[in-house]
């Protein structure tokens, strides 16, 4: 069985984390998130993926290569222009044969039972399938309306209250019949939820529902929390094993000074320097090759790789990319983003979802919220 991965879109909602890095790359505790993606695809017993890729394709190549490390032949196709969802696998056509496949929005981190959603797929003799999933808020969604068996009776985009008759939205995982890319125009821009599916309702299209764990990781907010999911191992991932039974997961070389404090669940990089008096966690990551100085408290954020946190800087709640530079008793809190290599002086105060771009420079005292 194949799977497409779709990875061509810019990830504007994550900005500024995918401003330099596309949105597979962008670290989820400590490795690029579409790692995810590929190891939980192997251990389902997929061994073909073709990456559909378009913006800032370059560094996903170089990082899986061929796929042989993951036991897994990786395929890389790139887009001149953004062809959509559908579109995109219209352009991979070449690489599919008859039969079935699988495709996968590249940003959902789930443990969702494949085999299963195939299993099903097959009894069924669907044209399509798509996995379902429940939310809390409906109305941010397109909902999928089905029948008794599981047959797609209709799509409700963005509904009201009064509306709703399911929480079951599109989970951005299907398989389908080669026969389906037949529906697709090729070169153009076109989308399996507006265009294809809407087409397929009535012609054997199924929804699979289940209560795997699900997290699209477009937006900080969503990118924190499942990092927060990961350290907390309610969804299951590699991770689970290094965290072991106490929740501290310290990876080589990481070295933690005498009286520096550990709060599980938490996760060191490797070769990252913890001072005295630092404390880091509840709900903390850092990535490898940081430094935390002294009397600085890091909670509920990340902190990616080769990062610097001077003396008593506090960072709550927030995002601090690879290679920035926080100064001495400056706070980062309450949703704020620094961008790569972003250098803020102390005696600032970021807070609000302040978004700070790659590169630039906060002297100090200029921001206080
Ligand atoms: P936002 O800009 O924040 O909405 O993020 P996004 O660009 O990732 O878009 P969205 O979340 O809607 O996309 C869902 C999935 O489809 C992601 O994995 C995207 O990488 C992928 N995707 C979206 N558009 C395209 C496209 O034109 N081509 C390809 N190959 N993939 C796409």
């Amino acid at each position: 069985m194949k799977a497409v991965i779709l990875v061509g879109g810019q990830g504007t909602r994550l900005r500024p984390l995918t401003l330099c890095v596309p949105k597979p790359m962008v670290p989820l505790a400590n490795k690029p998130f579409v790692s995810y993606v590929l190891e939980h695809l192997q251990q389902n017993g997929i061994d073909e993926v073709i990456f559909s890729m378009g913006y800032l394709p370059d560094g996903i190549k170089s990082y899986f290569g061929d796929g042989s490390s993951l036991g897994i032949k990786l395929i890389y196709a790139v887009e001149d222009h953004p062809l959509g969802t559908a579109g995109a696998v219209k352009n991979v056509e070449k690489y599919i044969q008859d039969g079935d496949f699988l495709v996968l929005n590249g940003d959902i981190l789930t443990d969702l039972d494949l085999r299963a959603l195939m299993e099903f797929h097959r009894e069924k003799n669907a044209s399509g399938t798509i996995a379902l999933t429940p939310v809390d808020d409906p109305t941010a969604y397109g909902l999928v309306r089905t029948g008794a068996e599981g047959e797609v009776l209709g799509f409700l985009e963005k509904p009201s209250w009064d509306q709703i008759d399911t929480n079951l939205i599109n989970a951005g995982t299907y398989v389908l019949q080669a026969e389906v890319l037949d529906m697709i125009p090729a070169g153009v821009e076109y989308s399996f939820e507006r265009g294809v599916f809407p087409r397929l309702v009535g012609k054997d299209l199924y929804g699979f529902g289940s209560n795997a764990y699900w997290m699209d990781i477009g937006t900080p907010e969503k990118y924190l929390q499942a990092h927060y999911d990961i350290l907390e191992k309610n969804v299951s991932t590699a991770v689970s094993l290094c965290l072991d039974e106490d929740f501290v997961c310290v990876e080589e070389e990481a070295r933690l000074e005498a009286g520096a404090k550990l709060v599980p669940p938490v996760m060191i990089g490797g070769g990252s320097v913890i001072k005295a008096g630092a404390r880091v966690g509840r709900m903390a990551v850092i990535g490898p090759g940081c430094v935390v100085g002294s009397g600085s408290v890091v909670e509920e954020s990340v902190i990616q790789a080769d990062s610097t946190l001077e003396e008593n800087v506090t960072v709550r709640r927030s995002i601090v990319a690879r290679g920035a530079r926080i100064g001495p008793g400056a706070v980062v809190r309450a949703g704020a983003v620094v961008g790569e290599e972003a250098t803020i002086e102390g005696d600032n105060v970021l807070a609000n979802n302040i978004r700070v771009y790659p590169g630039t420079v906060i002297k100090a005292g200029t921001i206080k919220f």
